[in-house]
């Protein structure tokens, strides 16, 4: 455990001082509803459309459950922690992400700590919180693994630093990070600060490897997971984002939050995905992309013009350095090849050239096998030119 950690030392005091929300259906939540201003007559869709058949027994004309108990139940069956108290449920991770820099951050006076490359989001959401980035970049060594006496040094000369960000697997490089080093991070010794690790693509992660670190909220005060849906459950049209912490930061997060973030339709789609069948149809969609994921690694191998791929494979996506005709990973081709791709041949990948230690890179999403079928034979014909 972080020595010093003390939660009211570092939740924003508008945050510790905050009178939630709240609406009379957080203490009646049946009978004549008259209470929230919504529309008794209905929703205005035509009884035979799809929409209706799609939401019926939803009442889309009720605000959504404020608390979300049933979803938060199952997602604390599926992922191994306690109960719903652990939890909060935001629109996408992207959501959870900007709730840590509300709660935690002051504007113009704390920092966050993140390792590049990384999810860019992180940066995205401190500029708009205006809060300082401070760096410790990954090991360059096509690992991307922590350097936790890089962290160290920079926590010991920021003490503005409130939440450190870690992404594992992660993103770009699709590495997951050891759990020795988020242990390590998580009791640092001169850190008082929060700990988010993302786990946006931990469900890829092969089962012989180190997992989630979920259940690790009933030991360490300072740790908030974040995962998603939108990546192995296939519902990122749906966003919904998970955050799983202590009792205590949960309800920080979720006493800030807008009170009826989580619309019904969500919870809904949530709630089917975590039954036994869609459970079954998620590990099956994991299986599959597992063994894609290999077949374009081999395939990968014999492609002239393609280097190293970086990082440890531990996510839905390849990082892979594009090579020019010396054999140095090369920024312009790997980006002509892009744009060629996208605009002259619609297949869309992204390039990563320019974030740190991904010189030349393209990141591709493996897709399904007639797609990676398609990226394997453009790949080998735009290096063959
Ligand atoms: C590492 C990481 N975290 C979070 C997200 C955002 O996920 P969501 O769709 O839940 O907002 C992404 C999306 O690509 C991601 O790569």
């Amino acid at each position: 455990m972080a020595a010093q950690f003390s939660i009211k030392d570092i939740v924003r005091p508008n945050i510790l001082a905050l009178k939630p929300y709240r609406c009379a259906r957080d203490d009646y939540s049946s009978g004549v509803l008259l209470d929230a201003n919504e529309n008794a007559y209905g929703p205005a869709l035509s009884p035979s459309s799809e929409a209706t058949a799609a939401t019926s027994g939803l009442d889309i004309n009720r605000y959504p459950d404020p608390h979300q108990h049933d979803l938060k139940n199952l997602i604390a069956k599926f992922r191994n922690v306690p109960g719903p108290e652990h939890f909060f449920l935001g629109v996408g991770s992207d959501e959870v992400i900007d709730m840590i820099f509300r709660v935690f951050c002051v504007p113009a006076k704390d920092a966050v700590l993140i390792t590049p490359p990384t999810y860019g989001m992180y940066s995205v959401c401190a500029q708009i919180n205006d809060v300082q980035v401070h760096k410790a970049s990954l090991t360059l060594d096509g690992q991307f693994q922590l350097n936790v006496d890089e962290i160290e040094r920079q926590i010991e000369a920021h003490p503005n630093i409130k939440v450190i960000f870690l992404c594992s697997p992660g993103n770009p490089t699709g590495s997951a990070l050891t759990h020795e080093s988020i242990r390590r991070v998580l009791t640092l010794p001169n850190y008082k600060g929060i700990v988010a690790v993302d786990e946006a693509y931990v469900d890829f992660i092969d089962s012989s490897k180190e997992g989630t670190t979920a259940t690790w909220v009933k030991e360490y005060p300072n740790l908030i997971v974040m995962q998603t849906m939108s990546k192995s459950f296939g519902l990122a049209g749906v966003r919904l984002g998970v955050a799983i912490t202590t009792p205590e930061i949960a309800s920080y997060m979720n006493a800030t939050k807008a009170p009826y973030n989580i619309a019904s339709t969500t919870s809904r789609i949530a709630q089917e995905a975590l039954q036994p069948k869609g459970l079954d149809i998620l590990q099956k969609h994991i299986a599959v992309m597992v063994q894609e994921r290999t077949r374009l690694l081999e395939a990968f191998k014999s492609i002239n013009g393609l280097g190293r791929v970086l990082g440890t494979n531990d996510a839905n996506f390849i990082l892979v350095e594009v090579l020019n005709k010396e054999g140095k990973p090369c920024n312009d081709r790997a980006f002509n090849m892009y744009t060629d791709m996208a605009k002259r041949q619609g297949l869309v990948v992204r390039f990563r050239g320019t974030e740190l230690g991904c010189e030349g890179c393209l990141r591709i999403t493996v897709g399904t096998p007639e797609e990676n079928d398609v990226v394997i034979k453009l790949l080998t014909e735009q290096l063959s030119s």
